[in-house]
């Protein structure tokens, strides 16, 4: 079934990669992101997909580009929260601007442009809300991301608050908890874990895939396909979890 799924953060990495597999499962795609540029470029390779900017810190340019969109393309099934920033420090040299960002994108911007996405569902009562949390939103031992590690756990209870409230309203809200995947994130973190532990990044990789028992790094497509299937109606009786996708890196 043909259906309008918003895709935030999508110009790059696993939003890009969620965007390609909904428009290869014959969704239309809305492609957004804080970067509008690169938004546009994921669009132009898709069929039917369709570019937005949108800054999810900014709570009424969420409501506003979910009203254009229902105005513009149509109505709204499919909400994907994934944009995301992670920037690694020591817990004790973390300074306040970088805690505010970090918050302000991951939990604050989930938060806001989750609810503008439901508040239009409800009035279909009908709607899916997928989140990407991380391995961190289930375990803190993740090294200098103590920030991170905060609002990705906040980003897992806020699922299943939100789960909680709009079950009854139709609306299906779960959350996905990926692993160490290959993306422009993950080479920056590359560099700076290598750095704060006085070693180089290949050395981190090595120890990374050995931290997984599947034995590779996870690939944006990954991620991308346990999205889709959140989004489907094979997953029309799940609602309120967090789904471990990390090659067994992290079991809960
Ligand atoms: N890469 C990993 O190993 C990994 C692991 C677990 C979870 N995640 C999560 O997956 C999501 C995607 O990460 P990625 O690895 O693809 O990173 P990425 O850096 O490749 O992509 C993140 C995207 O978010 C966009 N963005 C940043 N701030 C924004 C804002 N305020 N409003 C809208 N868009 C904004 C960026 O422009 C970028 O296109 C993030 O939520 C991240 O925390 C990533």
């Amino acid at each position: 079934m043909t259906s309008i799924v918003v895709v935030t953060g999508a110009a790059s990495g696993i939003g890009e990669a969620v965007c390609i597999e909904l428009a290869g499962r014959g969704h239309t795609v809305v492609v957004t992101d804080v970067n509008e540029e690169g938004a546009k470029a994921v669009a132009s390779r898709l069929p039917h997909a369709q570019a937005r900017k949108l800054d999810v810190t900014q709570a009424t340019a969420c409501r506003e580009v979910v009203q254009a969109i229902e105005h513009d393309i149509g109505p709204i099934s499919g909400w994907v929260s994934n944009a995301g920033v992670s920037r690694m420090a020591r817990f004790l040299d973390i300074e306040e601007a970088q805690y505010d960002l970090t918050l302000d994108v991951n939990l604050r911007g989930l938060f806001f442009s989750g609810q503008a996405a439901a508040r239009a569902m409800v009035t279909r009562q009908s709607g899916c809300i997928v989140n990407i949390a991380s391995m961190a939103g289930k375990q803190g031992r993740a090294p200098f991301l103590a920030d991170y590690v905060a609002s990705k756990f906040g980003v897992v209870g806020l699922t299943q608050a939100m789960a909680f409230e709009l079950a009854p309203l139709g609306i299906r809200v779960n959350a996905v908890c990926p692993g160490f995947v290959a993306t422009s994130m993950q080479v920056r973190e590359l560099e700076w874990e290598a750095s704060l532990r006085g070693t180089d990044p290949a050395s981190v990789k090595r120890q990374w895939i050995a931290d997984t028992p599947m034995g590779r790094l996870e690939q944006p497509q990954d991620v991308a396909r346990v999205v889709a299937f959140l989004l489907s109606q094979d997953a029309g009786f799940v609602t309120g979890e967090s789904i471990a996708v990390n090659g067994g890196a992290f079991m809960d």
